[in-house]
Formats: C-alpha cells, sequence, structure tokens
C-alpha cells in the first residue's frame, strides 16, 4: 500500500506543451531561437503551438480531475512572465499562472511549481547566459516575482529542472539549447545554476508563507562501473558521478564541490568564477528534493577495440563525449535489457538505488519522483483507442521500485508520471510519445491511453495490483 496521503499525479513544462509562442507579450527563449534554427530539432518541430495548453488548459485539468490525479507538476515560463529576463513582470503572463493555479485547487489537485524548466529569455542568453553571474542574479529576481503572485496559494515549489540538462547539454554537447559547445562554460554554467538555485531560494522564501516547501529536481545518474573489480571502470564511474549529480548536489546539500572534481577538470578551469561565499548561498535550507528518473548508465574506461553502436549506450553517446569535461575518454555501455523508443534500458533498480542514496545524503528532506515514464510509439486503432501495454508494464515496475524504496525506509511524499501528454520532446520535436494522454498533433485532440485508465486505477485503490 502506499499512504493514503502521497502524491500521485503527472508532470509537464511550459516549453513543451503551451504553444502560443507569441502572445500575451511573451517574447523568444533560447528554445525558441534553437528550435528555429534549421538543423536543431527533429523535423523541424517548434513549440509554437505544441500542445496548445495556453489555450486548452481548462481541458486538460479537467482530464486530470477524471484520472485521479491530485497534484500537477509545471513550469512557468520565464519569458512569459518578464519578457527580457529583466524588470517589471507583464499582467498576462502572471494571470495565466494564476488562473491555471486556482483551476487546480478547485478541483483538488495539488499545483508542483517548477520555475526554471530550460526557457532562459533570449535576451539573457545574448548578454551571456547561464556561463555569466548576471543570469543567477536575474533568476533569483524573477523567483521573487512569481512567489509574490502565486505564494498565497502555492505550497510546493521547485527552483530548477535538470541543472544538468542547462549545463552540459546546453552549453557542452550543445545538443539542447542554446546549443554551445565549450568545456569551461558547462562548468560556469553549473555554478551559476547552483548560485541560481540559492539565490531564487532566498528570493522565495522572502516573499512565501513559512509553510511553503521549496525543493529542486535534479536527474542523478545512477552510474554504474562495466567491470566492478576494474580500476578503470571504477574511476570511470567515480568522474562520471561527479559530472553528472555531485557537482549540483554537493553544493546544494552539503555547501561544498568535491575536491576531485575540480582536480579532475583543472586542465579546463580553476573554479576562480567561484567566490567566496557562494557555496554557503547555494546550501539553503530546503524542504524536498525532487528526482528525476529513467535509466541507468554503465561506463568503463578506455577500451582497445570500438564497440559497435548496439553495445553503446544511445543516451550520451560518442557524439557527446567532450561535455564530459576530464572523462573524455570514458565509454558509455547500453545496460541490458529492453529499451524505450528513447533506446533507454527499462532497469527499475535504479529508481530505488537513487531514492535510497539520497534518503541517506539528506535524511531530513522528503523526496519525490518529479519525473518518470517511458517514449513508446503510441498509435491509435481502428476504433481510436490508444493501447500502451509496454508503457503500464514500465510504470507498474517503477510504482514496485518506489514502494521497495520506501520500505526501506526512504521519506517518498509523491509521484509525478512524465508526462501528462504527448509534447515537445526537446531536440527529438513530437517524434517521441512520453504522454499518458495521447495528442494527435495534427487536431490538438487528446485521448487517455490505457495507461492513464490503468494509473487512474492506482491511485483510486492506493496500491499496485498483481
Ligand atoms: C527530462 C526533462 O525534464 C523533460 O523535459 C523531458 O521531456 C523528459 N526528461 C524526457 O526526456
Amino acid at each position: 500500500m502506499f499512504p493514503p496521503d502521497f502524491l500521485w499525479g503527472s508532470a509537464t513544462a511550459a516549453y513543451q506543451i503551451e504553444g502560443a509562442a507569441r502572445e500575451g507579450g511573451r517574447t523568444p527563449s533560447i528554445w525558441d531561437t534553437f528550435s528555429h534554427t534549421p538543423g536543431k530539432v527533429l523535423a523541424g518541430d517548434t513549440g509554437d503551438v505544441a500542445c496548445d495548453h495556453y489555450h486548452r488548459w481548462r481541458d486538460d485539468l479537467a482530464l486530470m480531475s477524471e484520472l485521479n490525479l491530485r497534484s500537477y507538476r509545471f513550469s512557468v515560463s520565464w519569458p512569459r512572465v518578464q519578457p527580457t529576463g529583466r524588470g517589471p513582470a507583464v499582467q498576462a503572463g502572471l494571470d495565466f499562472y494564476r488562473e491555471l493555479v486556482d483551476g487546480l485547487l478547485e478541483r483538488d489537485i495539488t499545483p508542483i511549481v517548477t520555475l526554471y524548466h530550460w526557457d532562459l529569455p533570449q535576451e539573457l542568453e545574448d548578454a551571456g547566459g547561464w556561463p555569466e553571474r548576471e543570469t543567477a542574479e536575474r533568476f533569483a529576481e524573477y523567483a521573487g516575482i512569481v512567489g509574490e503572485t502565486l505564494g498565497d496559494r502555492v505550497q510546493l515549489w521547485t527552483t530548477l529542472n535538470e541543472p544538468f540538462c542547462s549545463a552540459f547539454l546546453g552549453y557542452g554537447s550543445g545538443v539542447h539549447a542554446p546549443g554551445r559547445t565549450d568545456q569551461e562554460s558547462v562548468l560556469r554554467a553549473s555554478h551559476h545554476l547552483n548560485l541560481a538555485h540559492g539565490l531564487g531560494t532566498q528570493a522565495l522564501r522572502s516573499v512565501l508563507p513559512r509553510s511553503a516547501e521549496v525543493s529542486i529536481s535534479f536527474n542523478p545518474g545512477v552510474v554504474r562501473p562495466l567491470d566492478p573489480s576494474s580500476e578503470a571502470d571504477r574511476d570511470a564511474a567515480r568522474r562520471i558521478d561527479n559530472l553528472h549529480t555531485r557537482i549540483f548536489s554537493d553544493p546544494v546539500l552539503h555547501g561544498s564541490y568535491p575536491e576531485d572534481l575540480k582536480q579532475d577538470t583543472a586542465r579546463v578551469s580553476d573554479w576562480s568564477f567561484v567566490r567566496d561565499g557562494d557555496e554557503a548561498i547555494i546550501h539553503q535550507p530546503l524542504d524536498s528534493i525532487g528526482i528525476n528518473y529513467y535509466t541507468t548508465t554503465i561506463v568503463s574506461g578506455p577500451l582497445n577495440e570500438e564497440l559497435p553502436e548496439s553495445k553503446l549506450s544511445s543516451n550520451h553517446g560518442k557524439s557527446e563525449h567532450s561535455m564530459w569535461v576530464g572523462a573524455e575518454d570514458v565509454v558509455f555501455h547500453r545496460p541490458p535489457g529492453e529499451v524505450t523508443e528513447m533506446g533507454w534500458t527499462v532497469d527499475p533498480s535504479g529508481l530505488t538505488d537513487l531514492l535510497l542514496r539520497f534518503s541517506r545524503e539528506a535524511p531530513k528532506l522528503g523526496l519525490y519522483v518529479t519525473e518518470n515514464g517511458a517514449a513508446y510509439d503510441d498509435k491509435p486503432d481502428a476504433t481510436g483507442a490508444v493501447h500502451d501495454p509496454e508503457r503500464i508494464a514500465y510504470l507498474h515496475q517503477h510504482f514496485a521500485a518506489v514502494h521497495e524504496a520506501m520500505e526501506q525506509g526512504a521519506d517518498v511524499r509523491g509521484y509525478q508520471v512524465w508526462s501528462l501528454l504527448d509534447n515537445f520532446e526537446w531536440a527529438f520535436g513530437y517524434s517521441k510519445r512520453f504522454g499518458i494522454v495521447h495528442v494527435d498533433f495534427d487536431t490538438l485532440a487528446r485521448t487517455p491511453k490505457s495507461s492513464a485508465r490503468w494509473y487512474a486505477g492506482v491511485i483510486a485503490a492506493g496500491e499496485l495490483s498483481a
């Protein structure tokens, strides 16, 4: 059994679902610029219309109620609220989110607000973006504005979503916006994202009621050495864990960067962008940690032979090696087992491991699985129904993995499936469907998949049937 107040729900992000890219005074974010740059996103897809949630949010709330969802994690679009990333907010933007939150509360659905899910106002990128310190200061101002507007009605706050992706994919491999590829920028961006979290948390606390809870959503790697008895493989795992996870979680949870991380990356940077007092700012008291989990990672040291593509991980394959600063020689292996449409291996044990790791590392903080889910090639059948037994199996195993961690003592308080709707899957455009609700991108019609009905049943029963 899951506890009766367990916060089951779903998650989305502004750029992936809202559309209405030029309405209400919204200006371009780095994802508008990136998706409109030929060759960056599959099939030239953009978030201009996406799921048109900006106009259809009432229907989407009705769907959530129909599916028994008790929480909804969404993100606020920074350029919709504060178009240039500086100065006064735009009323239309604030009103949109206020109405959305009121709609959720009327339906007894707990809102979980993420302040930054990757859509940096383009003007701030033009001024240098995350590698520059000022971006963190601008984020704090923006956090204060949203906090003031929604603080009387939102209890659960998340500063950043997956800072790893913003820094490493945005400034290292370049597969995400803004598409830069520079090793020192990866480290600078990581630090300024951490600083943004710290300053943003302070700004939120200064305007929110004392009861409000502040969190951050990480996508920690579950990094396993190919051969645990090999020192080279263990060292590869150590270096990747530092870059994937501890570069964020150590300063946020413990107030300092790992010393070996600084040594491993010394060839690229002397880390002089970290000023005295920064780590203390980053180390703010939090109420919970959000964990986003999809798959495990297996690494080894350099090999003598070239591995065939089928044995390499599709996640952080060869093309992305330069983003692994000081670990460019590490080889990413495809973990054994079934894969989803993303090519990601289904391995629920990683979720149990992560929840236990963070409950040991931060025993006083609650844990939420703020994302977990799978993409499959879902298609309506002749009657229009969408059957997705693979997703049901995936979710079933991962709910069991969460339960297992709880039995072993992890204080897990909620689970938000990624995602409510099929949506704009970043560099993959609309080609990857993560929703429990199918979206026809020609008509924008929504159809709950069989996984959505199954999930509604689990929530109602509070337990997994065999
Ligand atoms: C992580 C991200 O936060 C979300 O935006 C994305 O769509 C999912 N993972 C799936 O890749």
